[in-house]
């Protein structure tokens, strides 16, 4: 009987994982978790005994991959599969998916969350300022950038959005304005919100250059991974410019040196962007699904390292 193994440092709502165990026990096959685990040899183990891996943002390095004896399919439960060693389970056979759109407008709905906490000093009690008319750049039209876009026109924002893999006629179609270059983007929009992935291209890409083109009260919004920021570059600018904010949804590597900058950042303690009841449940049923499509049709839709 093949094993289904949810491994999940950061657990999805119960309702979730109880909606995973069903469709895996439905389907006949046997269901095991692990939450919160706090080393990686309780995830090695545990990924050894299974044929098949629900994640999140867990870590399945080479080391994971290669001591593990029946291990057919990883699915990260959600977007970013940049926390999956590609490479090593092409080399040994594994195939790797995600479940693209299934968690995206609760990451779009934090967008919103930390740029009214901003906008509104945090609730101190002191007079804020709204969104409504600012500019607002999407980075990235994908599932997350369409979901931003939405939302920003109902606080009635102008919007803009660069992606050179997205036409411009599907952008402009849902009323945003595509622009042509990435620092067009930058330069026009006094909020910006990355929906970028973190790979060899993206990361650090989001440097000293770009951040400076944005206009007077600038503020980055970061849903998405903080490796695609510069960081020196970041704390440089916010040093250089007493207007800039940074928002994100992930602590930088050295959170301790923004404490300079009062009211000027947020991050979340802990990635929040889909941590939804919601979120968990579209995710983690899909994944869910797309194992038992695998094993019993040989589905291979949505893997990523075709
Ligand atoms: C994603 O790539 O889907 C998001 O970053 C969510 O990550 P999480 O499942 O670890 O919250």
């Amino acid at each position: 009987m093949k094993k289904i193994l949810v491994a999940t440092d950061k657990p999805f709502a119960p309702v979730a994982v109880n909606q995973i165990k069903d469709i895996v026990e439905k389907a006949g096959f046997e269901f095991s978790l692990l939450e919160k685990y706090t080393e990686k040899s309780q995830l090695i183990n545990a990924v050894n005994a299974a044929n098949a891996v629900i994640i999140r943002s867990d870590i399945i390095d080479n080391e994971v991959i290669t001591s593990s004896g029946n291990l057919e399919i990883v699915v990260r439960a959600g977007a970013g599969y940049d926390n999956v060693d590609l490479a090593a389970a092409t080399a040994k056979k594994v195939v790797v998916m995600n479940t693209p759109g299934q968690n995206s407008n609760a990451v779009a709905e934090l967008v919103f969350g930390m740029m009214v906490y901003h906008a509104r000093k945090f609730y101190n009690g002191t007079a804020g300022t709204e969104l409504r008319e600012k500019t607002l750049g999407i980075h990235a039209y994908g599932n997350v950038g369409k979901f931003v876009a939405t939302i920003a026109k109902g606080f009635g924002m102008k919007v803009y959005a660069f992606d050179p893999f997205v036409s411009k006629e599907l952008i402009e179609k849902d009323g945003v304005t595509a622009v042509d270059t990435v620092e067009e983007l930058y330069s026009k929009s006094q909020y910006i919100s990355l929906h970028i992935p973190a790979n060899a291209e993206t990361k650090q890409s989001i440097n000293h250059k770009l951040l400076s083109l944005m206009p007077k009260g600038a503020v980055l919004v970061n849903t998405a991974r903080k490796e695609v920021i510069h960081e020196a570059d970041m704390i440089k600018v916010m040093e250089q410019r007493g207007d800039f904010a940074y928002l994100s949804d992930i602590a930088p590597d050295n959170k301790a040196d923004f404490g300079k900058f009062e009211g000027r950042y947020f991050f979340t303690p802990k990635k929040m962007g889909a941590q939804t009841g919601e979120a968990n449940v579209n995710a983690g049923v899909a994944a869910a699904n797309q194992i038992v499509a695998f094993f019993k049709n040989g589905d291979t839709t949505f893997q990523v390292n075709k």
